[in-house]
């Protein structure tokens, strides 16, 4: 069994550093210093698994460009050397599944990454829907070494990370609405859920994980949601676009304090100019003007009345009117 797994995995990495590239079974057999018949049964498996590849006579062996399954040995290959992922076919919550490897001791920077999660998590108590083969859940731990106070610019670089890894790998570019929700053709793309470690005894924040949920397509989602989401179209590899999102978030992750995003951000937004309603939890929406983003990542906005206010917390949500 042991066996079994390990001759799946190296030829897994071999197909996804090959994709699209015909492997002969001989020449992997004798690489990987098995038989054959082991090779085989590790591409069976592989297929079972969903993994999309070709096999021809006198040919070999192909990972199809098209193959929409996540993995780790694809994600390896893109990511910044060095950066702890653990990768999961199937889990509850990679949020869940990071603030436990977190409480383990895992270092900044360790990534959970999934293809399907059984009880994704959304802002404000809601859920967040995560078929397979469709998106991209991963939570990113970082371990805070500036002032905490300042919460919401994590998830506002963690938007511009998305966006920016989006635009590399896929070529278009979403907007973002404040301040953690990034739009394609007005449709929803991408949903972040930052999330704090607290000690106990010492009140310390000690980790923060940050959750990205990408939706890739949304053909089979619900009525319900269909008409909120949205896919990112084109043919990209999802390993290489998990891989950048990461790399991204860690660069900005590295220099947070210089804000050096912020003018990124603004010029992604697609909120600032706009009329808006600001949504308290309890209360009823307000109506008001948003005018500007300010360098702590908060939105300015400009009440009838003429007040103004900065909004930070994670409890208000905006819905453009
Ligand atoms: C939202 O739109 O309300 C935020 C959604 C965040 C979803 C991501 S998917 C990966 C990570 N794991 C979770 O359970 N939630 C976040």
């Amino acid at each position: 069994m042991v066996k079994l797994m390990s001759v799946k995995n190296n030829v897994l990495k071999l197909l996804e550093e090959n994709r699209g590239v015909f492997l002969s079974g001989e020449k992997m057999a004798d690489s990987l210093k098995v038989s054959r018949t082991a090779i085989w049964k590790a591409m069976r498996a592989l297929q079972n698994e969903g993994y999309s590849i070709d096999a021809v006579t006198n040919k070999g062996y192909m990972l199809r460009e098209d193959s929409s399954m996540l993995s780790k040995e694809g994600i390896e290959l893109y990511l910044k050397s060095g950066t702890p992922l653990y990768f999961f076919q199937s889990t509850d919550s990679t949020n869940k599944r990071a603030a436990a490897l977190a409480l383990e001791g895992a270092c900044h920077g360790t990534c959970a990454v999934a293809g399907h999660q059984t009880a994704g998590r959304g802002r404000l108590g809601r859920s967040f829907y995560s078929p397979e083969r469709q998106g991209i859940y991963l939570s990113v731990i970082l371990k805070p070494d500036f002032d905490i106070s300042k919460a919401v610019l994590i998830t506002a670089a963690a938007s511009v990370a998305v966006s920016r890894a989006i635009q590399t790998i896929c070529g278009v570019r979403p907007q973002i609405k404040w301040v953690n929700d990034l739009y394609l053709d007005g449709k929803k793309i991408c949903g972040i859920l930052t999330e704090a470690i607290t000690d106990f005894e010492s009140g310390q924040i000690t980790n923060i994980v940050v959750g990205i949920g990408i939706n890739c397509s949304c053909e089979d989602f619900p009525d319900e949601i269909q008409g909120i989401a949205g896919g990112i179209p084109g043919s990209y590899s999802k390993n290489a676009l998990a891989a950048e999102i990461v790399n991204q978030l860690l660069d900005i992750a590295s220099n947070i304090e210089a804000r050096d995003f912020i003018d990124e951000y603004r010029q992604s937004s697609m909120v600032i100019g706009k009329n808006i309603n600001v949504i308290k939890t309890g209360r009823e929406p307000a109506a008001a003007f948003a005018e500007d983003i300010d360098n702590n990542g908060a939105l300015i906005v400009r009440y009838p009345d003429g007040t103004r206010e900065a909004l930070t917390t994670g409890e208000v949500s905006i819905r453009l009117r």
